[in-house]
């Protein structure tokens, strides 16, 4: 029997099919957390059972909840100070160099119970599920070391099975070399290689395994080295990929078939080439662009045009890309990128949701998929881009269950 039905939705966004798959005047019935049938008013209203709850959008616009596919939400602290020292100048590069940047999160990460990452990354799972965020990506990366790369791991796992928003996570012991091993960064790798990944692999702790290939960070030979190892323990390939220069990344990850690569602010036409023909999708992080005050931008209609599955991203993390919002993404992605409105939330929905190797579950509303969707104070689905900062997300459900968004 169906249980919940949302009806009177101006356009019901189902990101199946040519252009968003727009249903005017739409309406949707939901079983047990799944979608049972998607269609026109007139076709499902005479399907609603006495016992169904009814949803009103109220002439309002309903899609599909972001998948936001790049993540590092899990840290503890902040970069509030290193923020103010980049409006006055600095490179994020020079606040790296200086033992600021990833690392000062890292120090903040080691000294913090699971406990108190958990309350920590509450507060900003929060903040995009009222974005309109329904699943996320989310990295490890700010522990390197075994123990504490293993505490972030089953940090993610624990709020995944809290929920409510639905967690993918990835393995990132190679986003810097830490402290400790800065003169001996070979001993780092073998530590990867050897006693992190076999870890991870064996507690099942995460489905994929990324690097952040950059100068001054690892090399193509040491991400390799790490890939090799991560795809042999049956980990799928996430990769940071070109951000600040082109360092060969996207090319290494169309050689070694990674799922993904990210970032590639930096990446030229044979890059891009090479992530065609080996089907690798980018996933595009123009918040990171907008926050370090830089000024190029990933190419993303040249990907378009070589026939990717472009994905768009928050990065969400403490220093590169403050931000929970996948709606101010989206607008960046838009405006500084040239992506249309619907471009940007394909991008940001179903090709997520198959980077991610949920596209069969989620990222679109159609039957047999997971209810997670989301009404927007909008009649008209570009008002979700267009509006940059307004909160128009009105309501939220995941697998069926209302989240209750107070009105800010
Ligand atoms: O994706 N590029 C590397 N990692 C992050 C930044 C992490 C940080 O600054 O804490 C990124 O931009
Ligand atoms: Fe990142």
């Amino acid at each position: 029997m169906t249980d919940l039905a949302l009806v009177n939705c101006r356009q019901l966004v189902t990101v199946a099919g040519p252009r968003l798959g727009i249903v005017e005047n739409g309406a949707m019935l939901v079983r047990e957390g799944r979608i049972e049938r998607v269609g026109a008013r007139a076709e499902i209203e005479p399907l609603i059972g006495p016992q169904c709850e009814v949803v009103d959008a109220g002439g309002r616009v309903a899609m599909p909840g972001f998948v936001d596919a790049h993540t590092h939400v899990v840290f503890a602290g902040h970069r509030a100070a290193e923020f103010e020292q980049r409006c006055a100048g600095a490179s994020y590069q020079e606040i790296a160099a200086a033992g600021g940047g990833i690392r000062a999160t890292v120090r903040a990460t080691r000294a913090a119970t699971a406990d108190e990452l958990i309350e920590a990354a509450r507060t900003r799972l929060e903040w995009m599920l009222r974005a309109g965020t329904t699943t996320a990506e989310v990295k490890s990366g700010y522990g390197l070391s075994l123990d504490d790369e293993l505490k972030m791991l089953r940090v993610i796992r624990r709020l995944n099975e809290a929920g409510p928003l639905r967690l993918a996570p990835t393995f990132l012991g190679a986003h810097e070399v830490p402290d400790e091993y800065r003169n001996r960064r070979g001993e780092y790798l073998d530590l990867i290689v050897n006693e992190m990944l076999p870890r991870v692999a064996a507690g099942n702790l995460a489905e994929y395994c990324d690097a952040f290939c950059e100068e001054g960070v690892f090399t193509l030979a040491e991400t390799r080295r790490v890939f090799e190892a991560a795809r042999t323990r049956g980990l799928g390939l996430r990769l940071h990929a070109d951000q600040l220069s082109n360092s060969g990344g996207a090319r290494l990850a169309a050689e070694l078939r990674a799922t993904t690569a990210d970032h590639l602010e930096q990446t030229d036409a044979a890059g891009i080439a090479a992530l065609a023909e080996a089907g690798v999708q980018p996933v595009l992080l123009p918040g990171s662009v907008f926050a370090l005050g830089l000024q190029r931008y990933p190419a993303a209609r040249a990907m378009i045009d070589a026939g990717l599955a472009v994905v768009l991203a928050t990065d969400f993390n403490p220093g590169s890309s403050p931000t929970p919002s996948m709606p101010l993404i989206l607008f960046l992605a838009c405006t500084q990128m040239k992506m249309t409105p619907a471009e940007a939330i394909a991008a940001a929905t179903i090709n997520a949701a198959h980077s991610l190797g949920r596209g069969s579950s989620v990222g679109s509303l159609e039957p047999g998929k997971l209810a997670d969707f989301v009404i927007h104070d909008c009649a008209d689905y570009r008002e979700v881009v267009y509006w940059v900062g307004a909160p128009t997300v009105a309501d939220v459900w995941i697998g069926g269950r209302n989240l209750r968004i107070p009105k800010s």
